[in-house]
């Protein structure tokens, strides 16, 4: 494949803003789509739009191989994914990469997960070359707690229930080598860190890797509801509570082989994240 011109969505966020490098890397030109002009990503080309504006995302997508679809965590997530999913075949782009969630199901009790998988059977009848990515929890999701780890602790309603969660940086990894190479179309892959870890597991790395004491606390929903109520909007909180419903279930414990067979580098463990964070956490 000669080098492809890749839009990149969410591309300040944690995913898209390690893609942008790792599609570098490989030779690929970059268009960030980013919706406030004060944000833009410093060294490749810069596209202003918001998924909201049809009109915008339709002039971003002109002349590009391949989009790579991140959706923000909203109530229209579905909605606004579709819209672009639709604009990505009336603009004529080949290939669409779409990052959806670990466990996607039209019938799973997580809102996100339902939502994903609506997007996902859309995205499969539009005649799209089409690539679906299904990410496991963030472990860059673990700098949320980053106040309270900076006392010692942290906390969720998720027990003892181990959960493969993955690094940001190679699900970027993955989707770069998913847009610069043939192979993938009609495909989804899952994607997780290399082994299942419990909370404790991943309290017990952070200790090490910042050499300071830092414990996990079980934490009933209701109590952490409470704790977020006042940052999260209760839509979101509802869905979060969903999410960790599920972790807890164990539903979320299975390991897949894709980051290593599409990058040819075995997923980070907790260790490689918690030791490369180490300087945020601990200090933080
Ligand atoms: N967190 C997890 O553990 C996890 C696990 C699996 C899958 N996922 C999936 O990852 C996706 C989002 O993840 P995240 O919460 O970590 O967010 P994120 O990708 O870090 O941030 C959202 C990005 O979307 C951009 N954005 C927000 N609203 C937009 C709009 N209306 N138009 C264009 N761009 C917009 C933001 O730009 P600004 O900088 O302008 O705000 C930002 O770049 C969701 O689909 C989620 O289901 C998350």
């Amino acid at each position: 494949m000669n080098a492809p011109t890749v839009l990149v969505t969410g591309a300040t966020g944690t995913v898209g803003s390690a893609l942008i490098p790792a599609l570098q890397a490989r030779g690929a030109h970059v268009r960030a789509m980013v919706r406030n002009p004060e944000r833009t990503v410093p060294g490749v080309e810069n596209v202003i739009a918001d998924l909201q504006d049809p009109g915008a995302v339709a002039a971003a997508l002109q002349g590009v191989d391949a989009a790579f679809l991140n959706s923000p965590s909203a109530e229209d997530a579905a909605e606004l994914q579709i819209q672009f999913a639709d604009l990505v075949r009336e603009t004529g782009v080949k290939r669409l990469v779409l990052l959806s969630q670990y466990g996607a199901r039209t019938d799973s009790p997580v809102r996100f997960l339902r939502w994903h998988a609506e997007v996902e059977a859309h995205v499969a009848k539009i005649g799209l070359d089409y690539t679906v990515l299904r990410p496991n929890l963030y472990l860059q999701a673990l700098l949320l707690f980053a106040a309270t780890i900076a006392q010692g602790w942290f906390a969720a309603p998720i027990g003892t229930s181990a959960v493969s969660a993955i690094d940001t940086r190679d699900i970027a990894a993955s989707a770069a080598a998913v847009l610069t190479s043939t192979g993938h179309e009609g495909k989804t892959y899952t994607l997780t860190g290399p082994r299942a870890v419990t909370h404790a597991e991943i309290a017990q790395a952070l200790s090490v890797a910042t050499g300071k004491e830092i414990t996990f606390q079980d934490a009933p929903p209701e109590v952490f509801a409470s704790q977020l109520a006042a940052f999260v909007p209760s839509w979101q909180l509802d869905g979060l509570l969903e999410d960790y419903a599920h972790y807890a279930r164990g539903e979320a414990a299975e390991v897949h082989a894709a980051v290593a067979d599409l990058t040819g580098m075995p997923a980070r463990d907790i260790a490689d994240f918690a030791r490369d964070h180490a300087g945020i956490l601990g200090d933080a």
